[in-house]
């Protein structure tokens, strides 16, 4: 456990299609960095626990309709809602890891067919992460992993339209990580990458903002 101290803590998203293994590695990650003495918290887009985020879970439920733009707009208001205590904690020297962020944001609603341009409009100025980590699997392993819910998204057709929009998306604080190796395998590597992000903020660098 060395100094942490000093600097801001770390923005890192965990994206990936619904069924790729994201959840449980990041608690995981989250643990790992705990016992390493890192101030850490695990965040999760959707936030269900706001107003906004209720209507998101009654649409995701099929509990409720709304049109494609409306419910864009409104997952993109549930990370504004959220976007000034992520701040905070991250100058306080807390790391955030986050799993989905306005990568699924635009991924999701562009495999409906709204423009990307359209879908990147409303996530322009939040803060930017220091670190994607994209575990990579194909739609159809995805798939036969079973699982899939009864929730709006989770059919084999249009998880394919969201890993062709991901794809468009990578930048370079993107890591591809093959989510088709062992957990233990994909765990290390996340720790290790997560690690290296966390101490390179001694250099001081600011935070950013999407899509810069
Ligand atoms: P979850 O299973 O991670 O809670 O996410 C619920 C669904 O919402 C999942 O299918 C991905 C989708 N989603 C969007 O369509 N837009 C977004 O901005 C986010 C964060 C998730």
């Amino acid at each position: 456990n060395c100094h942490w101290d000093n600097s801001r803590g770390s923005l890192i998203v965990l994206e990936g299609l619904d069924r790729s293994g994201k959840t449980s590695q990041s608690n995981s990650l989250v643990s790992f960095l705990k016992g390493k003495g890192v101030p850490v918290e695990a965040w999760h887009f959707p936030d269900r626990s706001t107003t906004v985020g209720g209507m998101i879970s009654s649409y995701l439920a099929n509990k409720s309709q709304l049109d494609d733009r409306t419910i864009h707009l409104l997952f993109s208001a549930n990370r504004w809602e959220k976007s000034s205590l992520m701040e905070t904690k991250l100058k306080s020297g807390v790391t955030l890891v986050v799993d989905r962020y306005s990568y699924s944001g635009v991924a999701f609603s562009a495999a409906k067919g709204l423009d990307i341009q359209w879908c990147k409009a409303p996530e322009e100025g939040l803060i930017a992460p220091d670190l994607v980590l994209y575990l990579d699997i194909p739609p159809e392993k995805a798939a036969e992993r079973g699982g899939y819910g009864s929730e709006r998204y989770e059919h084999l057709d249009f998880q394919q339209k969201v890993a062709s929009h991901y794809t468009n998306l990578h930048d370079h604080t993107w890591k591809v990580i093959d989510a088709c190796q062992p957990a233990e395998d994909i765990e290390k590597q996340l720790r290790e990458l997560a690690l290296e992000c966390i101490s390179s903020r001694r250099d001081g660098k600011p935070l950013s903002r999407l899509w810069l």
